[in-house]
C-alpha cells in the first residue's frame, strides 16, 4: 500500500491508517489554530456594533429605512427575517425570491413578498424600488445545481441583483460570502465566493459589508450528507473553539442586523471574518486591551478595503 511518501506492505495497513489519521489531525489542528488565533482587526468598531445595538437601533428607526432580502427561504435567510421582524428596524422589508411562500402571514406589518425570475431580473426592477439597504443570503451548492448552476446563483444572480438594487437607490449591500473566499483559489466554491466579492466591490455601493462565516450550524431542512458528515466529525472542534471555523446561523443574522443599523465606518467596503461576525453579534467579548479607538484616516485610505 502506498500512502503519501511511504511504501507500505499490506500487513502494514494499521500504521498507514494511523499515519493518515495523524496527518489529518495535524492539518485540522493547524487550520483551526490559524483561524482561532487570528486577530479581529478594528475590534473597537466591531464590538461597538454589538454593545451599542439598542442606541443604534433607536437612531436607525428614526431614519425610516427600507430593505430587501434575497435568499430569505434559506437557513441564514430564515433567521435573518425572524431577527428583522423582532427588531423592527425597517419600515418596509421586501422579501425577493423565486417562489411564493406564506411567510408574510407569520410576520408583522411592513413585510412584503415578491416572486421574481432571477434569469430575467431586469423585468422585476420594481421589486427593489425604494430599498436603501439590501441583504443577500442567496446560495446553492455544486452538488445541487452543478458547477455552472452554482456560479450562476452564487455569483451571477448576486451581481445582477446588486446592479439593479444600486440603480434603484440601494446604498448599503450586506453580502453573505464564506470563510476562505479567494478569487484565485483552485477550488470552485472559494473561488466563486471570492469572485463575487470582487464583482460587488466594482458596483461601488456607499457601503458594502461582506460576511465570511465558517461552517454554518443549524438544523438544515435539506439533506446535505457531506455537510452533515463534517458537522458530526468536527463537533468537538466547534465545542472547544466555538469562534474559529463555525457560526450558528442566528449569529450571522444578528451580526448582519447589528451591522446594518450601525453608523457607516470610514471604509466603503467592510470585510468580516468568522471571529469578527461572532464579536459583532455580541457572541465573543473583546479583550479590554484590544479596544483601541481607530484613528481617523485620510481620504485616500478611506476608499480602500478594510478587513475587519
Ligand atoms: N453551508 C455553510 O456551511 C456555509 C458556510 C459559509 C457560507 N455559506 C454561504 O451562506 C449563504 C447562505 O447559506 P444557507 O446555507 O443559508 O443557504 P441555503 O439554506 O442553501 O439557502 C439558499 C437560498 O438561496 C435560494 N436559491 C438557491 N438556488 C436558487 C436559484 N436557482 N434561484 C433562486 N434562488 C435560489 C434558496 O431559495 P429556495 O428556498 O427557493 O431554494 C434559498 O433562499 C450562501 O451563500 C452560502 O454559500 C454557507
Amino acid at each position: 500500500m502506498r500512502f503519501l511518501w511511504f511504501n507500505l506492505d499490506c500487513r502494514d495497513s494499521a500504521p498507514g491508517v494511523a499515519i493518515a489519521l495523524a496527518t489529518l489531525g495535524i492539518f485540522w489542528t493547524c487550520l483551526i489554530s490559524i483561524y482561532d488565533l487570528a486577530t479581529v482587526h478594528d475590534t473597537f468598531t466591531i464590538a461597538s456594533m454589538a454593545a451599542e445595538r439598542e442606541q443604534n437601533l433607536e437612531n436607525f428607526k428614526k431614519e425610516g429605512h427600507s430593505a430587501f432580502v434575497i435568499g430569505y427561504t434559506g437557513e441564514i435567510g430564515k433567521v435573518l427575517v425572524k431577527e428583522l421582524d423582532e427588531v423592527k428596524a425597517f419600515k418596509r422589508v421586501v422579501l425577493v425570491g423565486r417562489r411564493q411562500t406564506n411567510i408574510t402571514q407569520k410576520l408583522g406589518a411592513g413585510f412584503e413578498e415578491r416572486v421574481v425570475d432571477f434569469d430575467n431580473l431586469d423585468d422585476y426592477k420594481e421589486a427593489f424600488a425604494g430599498c436603501d439597504v439590501g441583504f443577500n443570503t442567496l446560495g446553492t451548492t455544486r452538488a445541487k445545481s452543478g458547477a455552472q448552476g452554482f456560479v450562476k446563483v452564487d455569483h451571477d444572480y448576486v451581481l445582477k441583483t446588486a446592479e439593479i438594487a444600486k440603480a434603484s437607490g440601494c446604498k448599503h449591500f450586506l453580502h453573505t460570502s464564506s470563510q476562505g473566499s479567494d478569487k484565485n483559489s483552485s477550488l470552485l466554491y472559494t473561488r466563486t465566493k471570492g469572485q463575487a466579492e470582487e464583482s460587488l466591490k466594482v458596483i461601488h455601493f456607499d457601503r458594502l459589508s461582506i460576511f465570511r462565516p465558517g461552517i454554518l450550524l443549524c438544523d438544515r431542512e435539506e439533506s446535505r450528507p457531506s455537510e452533515s458528515f463534517f458537522r458530526t466529525v468536527l463537533k468537538p472542534v466547534f465545542y472547544f473553539f466555538p469562534t474559529a471555523i463555525s457560526t450558528p446561523t442566528e449569529v450571522v443574522a444578528r451580526a448582519m442586523v447589528n451591522n446594518a443599523i450601525s453608523p457607516p465606518s470610514e471604509n466603503r467596503t467592510e470585510l468580516f471574518e468568522n471571529k469578527a461576525i461572532h464579536m459583532m453579534a455580541g457572541n465573543l467579548k473583546p479583550k479590554p486591551e484590544d479596544m483601541v479607538k481607530p484613528v481617523k484616516k485620510s481620504a485616500k485610505e478611506t476608499d480602500d478595503n478594510q478587513e475587519l
